[in-house]
């Protein structure tokens, strides 16, 4: 069954405005595997659970061509309306049946998504439209992330641990893959030449206000906001305010820093 979580349209509008750019750390990781085994120039890349296109309209100076995929049509009208370069394109379509030709693919990427996936099906697709030494990079951030600022770091980490201690209720089991640092995924890869590469360590500086809608565009938040609209909302006006207050200051436009942990499977397909 095909999970569907990112549907609404305020949600993935959201998602545009207050999810992260892959890491330099991520796309230099790739790029040197990628090197390693591809001539350039590359022609084909492909990005599966694109969402709001993010991480696909970062791999556009690398290729020729670059096709954004996922199968909510929100994510997609709204990664089409960002600011791209003419080589990018999306499509609506599941990971499970990629509207791809075979063997056509040189680099298929999945940033924060392929825990969403059916994994068999998935990986016998990215078989299926891989050409010969074509490679795969999929990665995720981890829970457990850090709020840094000036002296107060350990304190606004913690406030930013009992929100994912909140949330962790609505969680759907398939986060668990995220928990095993995509443990089961690496090694359903039916290929030799893989690696999966954990403690990746990225800082991302924000305004207080995005890490605020950062945290409602988490695919719990929306659930709980539905399932106790009141409680949710006070939760995260409490959230705010604590964090100003930690902070002395009242703009919630000041900068935090948000240190992440990210696991990268990378792998190429025989020659
Ligand atoms: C957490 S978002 C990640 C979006 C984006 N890649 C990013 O880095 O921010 C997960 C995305 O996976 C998509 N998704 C979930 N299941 C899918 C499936 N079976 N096929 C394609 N996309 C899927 C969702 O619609 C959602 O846009």
């Amino acid at each position: 069954m095909v999970i569907r979580q990112f549907e609404g349209k305020e949600h993935a509008s959201d998602y545009q405005k207050f999810r992260f750019d892959t890491s330099q750390e991520i796309i230099d990781l790739i790029f040197s595997y990628v090197d390693e085994r591809l001539h350039k120039p590359y022609g084909f890349a492909v990005d599966v659970g694109c969402g709001t296109g993010q991480n696909t309209r970062i791999l556009s100076p690398y290729f020729k061509k670059v096709l954004g995929m996922d199968i909510s049509e929100a994510q997609i009208e709204e990664a089409k309306k960002a600011t791209g370069s003419p080589n990018v394109t999306y499509s609506v379509c599941p990971a499970e049946e990629m509207s791809v030709g075979d063997a056509s693919v040189d680099l298929l990427t999945s940033s924060i998504a392929a825990h969403w996936f059916n994994i068999e099906k998935f990986l016998k697709e990215v078989d299926r439209i891989l050409k010969p030494g074509g490679c795969l990079a999929i990665f995720t951030f981890l829970p457990g992330m850090e709020v840094h600022y000036k002296d107060c770091s350990e304190q606004m980490t913690q406030v930013y641990a009992e929100v994912e201690d909140i949330l962790i209720r609505y969680e759907h089991e398939k986060i668990q893959h995220i928990r095993n640092g995509y443990k089961e995924l690496y090694e359903s890869i039916p290929y030799t030449d893989k690696r999966r590469i954990e403690n990746i360590e990225t800082k991302i500086r924000m305004p207080l206000a995005r890490l605020l809608g950062f945290i409602q565009t988490s695919p719990m938040y929306p659930i709980y906001l539905e399932t106790k609209p009141e409680e949710a909302k006070e939760m995260m006006r409490t959230v705010e305010e604590r964090f100003l207050q930690l902070m002395g200051t009242s703009s919630s436009e000041t900068e935090v820093e948000m240190w992440l942990q990210n696991v990268l499977v990378l792998a190429s397909k025989p020659q």
